[in-house]
C-alpha cells in the first residue's frame, strides 16, 4: 500500500474510532469457529463491508443499498454497541485467508416492539460465500457465547417472511417461530412490503448451553 492510503486509513480510523488491532478490543472476546475469527471490526474492514451492503443479491430484504458513508456510520455504530454492552455484531473473518466476509453477532434492536426489551442475533455474508453453512457456523458460536458467557436468557431475531435462507439458518441454530409474536416492523411505512416480520426465539434452557 502506497504512503497516501496508509495515510487515508489512519485518518479514516481516526475519525472513526475504529480500533486496528484486537489488543484495542477490551473485554470483548474473539470467537472461532473451525473456519471463522468472529472479531471486533478494524479500518480495513471498510471497503469489503461497503460492497457487501451495496451488492442487491445481499440487500434484497433491505429497504435500500448503503453508501459508502452509510457503511462507514454502521461500523462506527456496530462499535459503540461493544463499547456499551460488551457484545455486538462480530466482524466475520476466514481463518484460512484473513478476508473479512460479512457479520454475525448480537445487537440490541433500536426500535420499539412487543417483543422488547430483547437481544437480537443477526448476520449478513456477501454473495461470494453463501451456501457454505458459514453462517450457521457463526451463528452456533454466537449463540453459545449468549448463553454460556454473557448469560443471557434467550435471544430473538426476524425477518421479511420471504428471507428463506435467513429462516432457514434460524431454524438451524434450534430457533422456533413465534408465529404470536410476528410484527409489522416501525421503520417501515404501512402498507411497504418490506414491513411484516416474522419472529423466532431462542432460549437458554431449551438450547441446553445455560451452565455448562
Ligand atoms: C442469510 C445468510 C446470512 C445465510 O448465509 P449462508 O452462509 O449462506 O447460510 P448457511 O449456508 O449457513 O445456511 C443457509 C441455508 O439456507 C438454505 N437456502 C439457501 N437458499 C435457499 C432457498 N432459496 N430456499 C430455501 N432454502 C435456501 C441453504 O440450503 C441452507 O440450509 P441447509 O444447510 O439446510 O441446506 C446470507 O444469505 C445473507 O447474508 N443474506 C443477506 C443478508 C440477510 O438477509 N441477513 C439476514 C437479515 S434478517
Amino acid at each position: 500500500m502506497g504512503a497516501q492510503g496508509a495515510q487515508g486509513i489512519l485518518f479514516v480510523e481516526r475519525r472513526l474510532r475504529i480500533p486496528d488491532v484486537l489488543g484495542f478490543c477490551g473485554m470483548t472476546p474473539t470467537l472461532e469457529t473451525d473456519r471463522l475469527l468472529l472479531r471486533r471490526w478494524r479500518g480495513s474492514d471498510r471497503e469489503a463491508f461497503q460492497k457487501i451492503n451495496a451488492d442487491l443479491r445481499v440487500m434484497e430484504f433491505f429497504p435500500a443499498l448503503l453508501t459508502a458513508e452509510e457503511t462507514d456510520q454502521a461500523i462506527v455504530r456496530i462499535e459503540k454497541h461493544f463499547e456499551e454492552h460488551g457484545f455486538g455484531l462480530y466482524a466475520a473473518e476466514l481463518r484460512a485467508t484473513g478476508t473479512m466476509v460479512g457479520y454475525v453477532g448480537l445487537s440490541i434492536p433500536r426500535f420499539h416492539a412487543p417483543f422488547m426489551p430483547a437481544v437480537e442475533i443477526g448476520w449478513r455474508f456477501a454473495f461470494e460465500v453463501w451456501g457454505r453453512g458459514l453462517a450457521t457456523e457463526g451463528a452456533r458460536a454466537v449463540v453459545d457465547h449468549a448463553f454460556r458467557d454473557l448469560r443471557l436468557p434467550s435471544l430473538v431475531s426476524f425477518t421479511v417472511p420471504g428471507n428463506v435462507r435467513s429462516r432457514r439458518v434460524m431454524e438451524k441454530i434450534g430457533m422456533e417461530h413465534d408465529a404470536d409474536g410476528d410484527f409489522e416492523h416501525p421503520g417501515m411505512p404501512v402498507g411497504h412490503a418490506l414491513r411484516r416480520h416474522v419472529l423466532y426465539r431462542l432460549h437458554a434452557e431449551s438450547h441446553g448451553a445455560e451452565g455448562a
